[in-house]
């Protein structure tokens, strides 16, 4: 392999072969190619764009860079969800309870926050000595015997991805629909899932502002999902304002417990359901996506949803008494009132999921540096949202946060505070849910 004729031939805008990307990919991997020639390569492909073939080969050999782990020795189709990232976005665990609980394995292999976004790892691991590590054999028993199991990236996934993407960051080359959807479809690919179902976000809390972005990411996560002979559906969803009221760790991990205790707020309820509904479907445990919503929401009203999260903390080593009873893990209570300020009135007409994300990084719920940690306790509760009726004092949002961040509420607050606009209307309030995406096109059924 000659790198520098691979890095030119980039650069001029040709199509680099199969046998080129793969050779780079593993010598970059272990370490053959520095830092500065694979640099010089993203920027290359990020300024001339890839073909869908080369999309696909740098896929291939990023998802056979570490382990790909085989679950066809076990029975039912497993299903896996991912989601583009977002604020207040805690779906991924009352989706994996509901799921399972209807009769569909689902091995789900999730990310720490990352920007102003959270992740499911830091929200689960809110639940005290809930362990998200575990080795692949225990994993895969875990799957078998109760249907469902929540882990974090194992250094042996997709390895490429990960030395990859460090660089990607460092290099302004990460804002690459190819790029995304291969260091996405990578890992996804490498857990051995047989059907996947991508929550691709637009709007000001998304990594894609746009909607035409995230069209063409899910298009491109659909087609490299199928080109590996994984079924996979995207839907389109708008990301402009916070999912539900929580947003931060353990406020949002028992908004899901009210979401599997049948209540929750209609929007995180709506996106599960339809989540779920597409999940049940692949899995095939329903013949439509009406027929599955209505498996989902029969699982909630049973209480078998709730049992089988229940189980799955007990299995991963979490509290389960505080799944049952909310308010007594320690630190939850809040420690602070936002409320409406003075001569203002109305309605709530918007709230910028971007402002209450980096508020809430900011408050400590999630990571300025890599090596930070977060505090478990720390978030927001959002009484109003967009449409709500708000007078002059009323409580907006509380605070919650561990008293060793007591000098970040204050502000936070305040960064909160102004994410919040206020109107003499109410303002439109767009779908939540904007298109689906299958091997066969675009349409919301
Ligand atoms: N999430 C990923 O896993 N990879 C990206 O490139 C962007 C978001």
């Amino acid at each position: 392999m000659n790198v520098v004729n691979i890095i030119r031939s980039k650069r001029d805008g040709q199509e680099l072969s199969d046998a080129d990307i793969d050779a780079l990919v593993s010598a970059y991997t272990s370490g053959d190619v520095p830092d500065y020639q694979m640099a010089a390569f993203l920027m290359a492909a990020f300024k001339s764009g890839m073909t869908t073939h080369e999309m696909v080969a740098l896929t291939r050999s990023m998802l056979h860079s570490g382990v790909v782990l085989d679950l066809s020795d076990l029975p039912g189709i497993k299903v896996d969800k991912h989601s583009t990232g977002g604020v207040g976005d805690k779906i991924s665990i009352p989706l994996a309870a509901i799921v399972s609980a209807c009769g569909v394995p689902v091995p789900m292999i999730s990310g720490r926050g990352l920007g102003h976004t959270g992740g499911t790892l830091d929200k689960l691991e809110s639940i005290p000595r809930f362990s998200t590590s575990m080795d692949i054999p225990a994993y895969r028993s875990q799957l078998a015997d109760l249907g469902v199991v929540m882990i974090g990236q194992t250094d042996d996934i997709a390895p490429a991805d990960k030395k990859i993407y460090a660089l990607r960051d460092v290099t302004a080359t990460v804002e690459f629909i190819p790029f995304i959807a291969a260091s996405i479809m990578s890992k996804k690919l490498a857990e051995g899932i047989d059907a996947l179902v991508l929550d691709v976000k637009f709007g000001a809390g998304a990594f894609m502002k746009q909607e035409q972005d995230a069209r063409r990411l899910a298009e491109t996560m659909v087609r490299l999902g199928e080109a590996f002979g994984t079924k996979t559906v995207a839907l389109l969803t708008r990301m402009d304002t916070p999912l539900g009221a929580a947003v931060g760790n353990w406020v949002e991990v028992a908004e899901s417990i009210d979401v599997l205790g049948g209540g929750g707020p209609p929007d995180v309820l709506a996106l599960t359901l339809a989540l779920a509904a597409e999940m049940i479907v692949l899995g095939g445990k329903a013949a439509d996506v009406r027929e599955a919503e209505h498996l989902a929401r029969g699982v909630v009203e049973s209480g078998a949803a709730m049992r089988r999260f229940e189980a799955l903390v007990r299995a991963q080593g979490g509290d389960v008494d505080v799944v049952r009873h909310p308010d007594r893990r320690p630190g939850s209570a809040a420690v602070s009132e936002i409320r409406v300020p003075e001569g203002v009135g109305g309605y709530v007409t918007a709230i910028d999921a971007m402002a209450v994300g980096l508020a809430s990084v900011a408050l400590g719920a999630g990571r300025r540096r890599k090596e930070d940690a977060v505090d478990p306790v720390a978030g927001f509760t959002l009484l109003k949202k967009p449409g709500s009726v708000v007078q002059e004092g009323e409580v907006l949002a509380l605070v919650h946060a561990s008293l060793s961040s007591g000098e970040h509420v204050a502000s936070a607050g305040a960064d909160l505070l102004a994410a919040f606009s206020f109107g003499e209307a109410p303002g439109e309030a767009p779908p939540l849910i904007v298109d689906r995406l299958d091997a066969t096109g675009w349409k919301r059924s």
